[in-house]
């Protein structure tokens, strides 16, 4: 018999969703009044200098200090875009499976998708009108978030791989705009629209965590498609964020070098400065993955292949060095903004 019918949900997931489901009750992001809609705009910056993709290059020195600036403004507002669209994705899609009632045995999970929708609608909307107050115009669809959900998830299946795929996003893109964004040397809105989103979507991260926690031994056949899929698509993810020919062209540089796409792409990608960003990305989730068994020694070469060993690596030596009682360091909620 499928393990999925008699599945009952534990204790502890039965608590997490009743404490998240209360709090998305109780204070939701407001498009209109949680963010300073009247901070003049005139040369801000939109994330830290030193997060700008070509920070610690020799790019760094052909720039002048207003195309830099705006390369801080062009990178973000590609990641604002790159959030409406997987946002407006992300709501048809789970809103669809609440419908079609893949998850009708579940009602508490249920509930908070509904929270979890009408949040995702929320965000993509403060994006968009951030967009607009910077005068940002939108950039083309990111190809690799177009079919996400189309192909990877039939409706008569438990959504297990499409909640994972999602957390995936939510929290590398959630942990690359902290470190982008968090500081109050730039602009109050940016910081403002970085923060305010993370204190909802921490909680659809460790929602979607628990989620397969939770699942992951009554779904067959999802634990090794993840031991396949995970590394390669968080190296496409982290490079994608750093490698958008059409932020460059908007920035609008005046040196020639950067046309010469065949070598500026690599020195942004490989920098040591972006090695340092994509290992504080890496490292909550290098944990997460290898508690779950998605990363091991056996799958230890994909990793690798992926760039991702030393990562592996220095989550391998957390749990070596970890005490019994020591608490979950990884829950997002836990998040200090300061
Ligand atoms: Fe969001
Ligand atoms: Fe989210």
């Amino acid at each position: 018999m499928n393990p999925l019918k008699k599945k009952t949900l534990s204790p502890q997931f039965s608590d997490l969703l009743d404490k998240l489901n209360k709090a998305s009750e109780k204070k939701q992001m407001s498009l209109l009044l949680d963010h300073p809609w009247d901070e003049p705009i005139d040369n801000v910056w939109l994330k830290k200098r030193e997060n700008i993709a070509i920070y610690g290059t020799p790019y760094y020195d052909l720039a002048s200090e207003e195309e830099r600036r705006l390369l801080s403004v062009y990178e973000t507002g590609s990641w604002w875009y790159t959030f409406i669209i997987f946002e407006n994705l992300v709501s048809e899609y789970y809103m669809k499976i609440v419908n079609h009632g893949s998850l009708k045995r579940f009602p508490e999970v249920v509930k908070y998708i509904h929270h979890f929708c009408k949040e995702e609608i929320v965000h993509a909307m403060v994006f968009r009108k951030a967009m607009n107050y910077f005068n940002i115009s939108p950039f083309p669809m990111p190809l690799n978030l177009k079919e996400i959900y189309s192909h990877n998830a039939s409706m008569s299946e438990f959504p297990l791989k499409a909640i994972y795929l999602t957390i995936l996003i939510e929290w590398l893109a959630e942990n690359n705009a902290m470190e982008d964004c968090n500081s109050k040397e730039i602009s109050k809105l940016s910081r403002a629209v970085a923060v305010e989103h993370h204190k909802e979507e921490a909680r659809h991260i460790e929602w979607g965590k628990n989620m397969i926690r939770e699942f992951i031994d009554v779904v067959p056949g999802f634990l090794n498609e993840a031991r396949e899929i995970t590394a390669p698509m968080l190296r496409s993810m982290l490079d994608m964020s750093v490698s958008s020919i059409m932020v460059y062209s908007r920035v609008g540089f005046k040196d020639k070098a950067f046309k010469n796409y065949k070598d500026l792409i690599p020195a942004v990608l490989n920098s040591e400065n972006r090695k340092r960003i994509n290992s504080k990305i890496m490292a909550p989730m290098m944990r997460y993955f290898i508690e779950i068994g998605i990363c091991d020694h056996e799958n230890r070469q994909i990793w690798k292949e992926n760039g991702f060993e030393k990562d592996a690596e220095d989550a391998q030596d957390y749990f070596k060095k970890k005490s019994a009682t020591e608490t979950d360091i990884d829950n997002v909620m836990n998040k200090n903004y300061d």
